[in-house]
């Protein structure tokens, strides 16, 4: 492919909703204790939205936010990608209701699927569409609405996830600015350790499988932990090499926020110091694709991260995936 212009990220913005549920609250319905969870993953409390608000909702106010720091209006966006695994339904896809929320009547809108690697899968395929001069502006958005899939009687898995939203707008930027490096990889052999089995035309919805709980998140904690410890770590150092960059030259780490230990891991093999990587799971758990853009909205504004600064994401999640990007910041 010619690469005509370079593509960065412009604009931010993030939404989580206002309820929160905290450990001590988890322990009231699940055989769990604060100390267990806090010890083996780093969460102390997490938000969930109202009932009636979906991953649309969420993803809308996120937009609405990178939209305001954009100086853009919503006419000027020329796509809209949203990643995530908890859809308002099967289809339309989320992204085209974010569309006609914002009134970005000018933008095609599609969803992707990758899980926890899905905002940086959307970075990766939208600055495609720039770099070719197809698109001028495009909105990707990681939104979850990850609440209302979980087992809330299942303790393996409801202390760890959570909702919310971030966006990013990409667009072009200087010549040596923007994504320098990213990695997109897949394992459909690991398919089995996280999934979300019923609903889809497998197992089509039905009083059966609804009473088997089989449309709610079921993971092998330990499978996907040891992978991830392993891709996070090896990501981290391949993306950074393949920038051109040498690890002292990182100046922040944007991990997926799933468990302390796995960034840990990551933050070890590129011999970063703790503060100048990125964590809000004690906040906000694990919130699948929505993780990496809220976190790197909250680093944005907190005013760690500056135009020059190189910034590294990394991510994995249930297909099995995973995905990386190296970004000089440009704004
Ligand atoms: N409270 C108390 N005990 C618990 C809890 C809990 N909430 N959950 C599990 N346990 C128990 C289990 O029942 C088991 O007990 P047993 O040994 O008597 O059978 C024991 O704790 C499990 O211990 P470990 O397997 O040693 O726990 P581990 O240290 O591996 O932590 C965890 C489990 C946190 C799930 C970890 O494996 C992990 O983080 N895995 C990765 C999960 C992940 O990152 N998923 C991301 C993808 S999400 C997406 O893509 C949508």
């Amino acid at each position: 492919m010619v690469r005509l212009y370079q593509s960065g990220i412009i604009a931010t913005g993030s939404y989580v909703p206002d309820t929160v549920i905290t450990n001590h609250d988890l322990e009231k319905i699940v055989d769990t204790s604060d100390e267990w969870i806090v010890s083996r993953t780093g969460i102390r409390e997490r938000r969930i939205a109202d009932k009636d608000m979906a991953a649309s909702d969420l993803a809308t106010k996120a937009a609405q936010m990178a939209l305001q720091g954009s100086g853009l209006t919503a006419s000027e966006l020329d796509m809209i990608i949203v990643a995530t695994v908890t859809p308002d339904m099967n289809f339309p896809s989320t992204a085209c209701l974010v569309q006609r929320n914002i009134g970005a009547v000018n933008a095609s809108a599609f969803d992707l699927e990758a899980a926890c690697s899905g905002f940086v899968y959307g970075l990766i395929v939208a600055a495609q569409f720039i770099a070719t001069g197809a698109c001028r502006y495009i909105m990707v958005i990681g939104s979850e609405c990850l609440s209302k899939f979980v087992n809330w009687e299942d303790r393996n898995t409801c202390v760890l996830f959570g909702d919310g939203a971030g966006a990013v707008i990409l667009g072009r930027v200087e010549e040596g600015y923007g994504i320098l490096s990213h990695i997109l990889g897949a394992d459909g052999n690991g398919a089995d350790f996280l999934t979300l089995g019923a609903g889809g035309s497998r197992n089509p919805a039905s009083f059966e499988t609804v009473e088997k709980q089989l449309h709610c998140i079921h993971m092998d904690g330990s499978e996907v932990f040891k992978f991830a410890v392993r891709i996070m770590a090896s990501m981290a150092e391949e993306v950074v090499k393949n920038a051109g960059l040498r690890k002292e030259e990182v100046d922040y780490l944007i991990p997926h926020q799933a468990n302390i230990r796995i960034i840990e891991a990551a933050r070890k093999r590129l011999e970063l110091p703790e503060d100048r990587v990125y964590v809000n799971l004690d906040r906000y758990g694990n919130m699948s694709a929505a993780s990496i853009p809220v976190a790197l909205d909250e680093a944005v504004r907190q005013g760690r991260i500056k135009k020059d600064d190189n910034i590294v994401m990394v991510g994995f999640g249930a297909g099995l995936t995973w995905a990386a990007c190296t970004i000089k910041w440009a704004v």
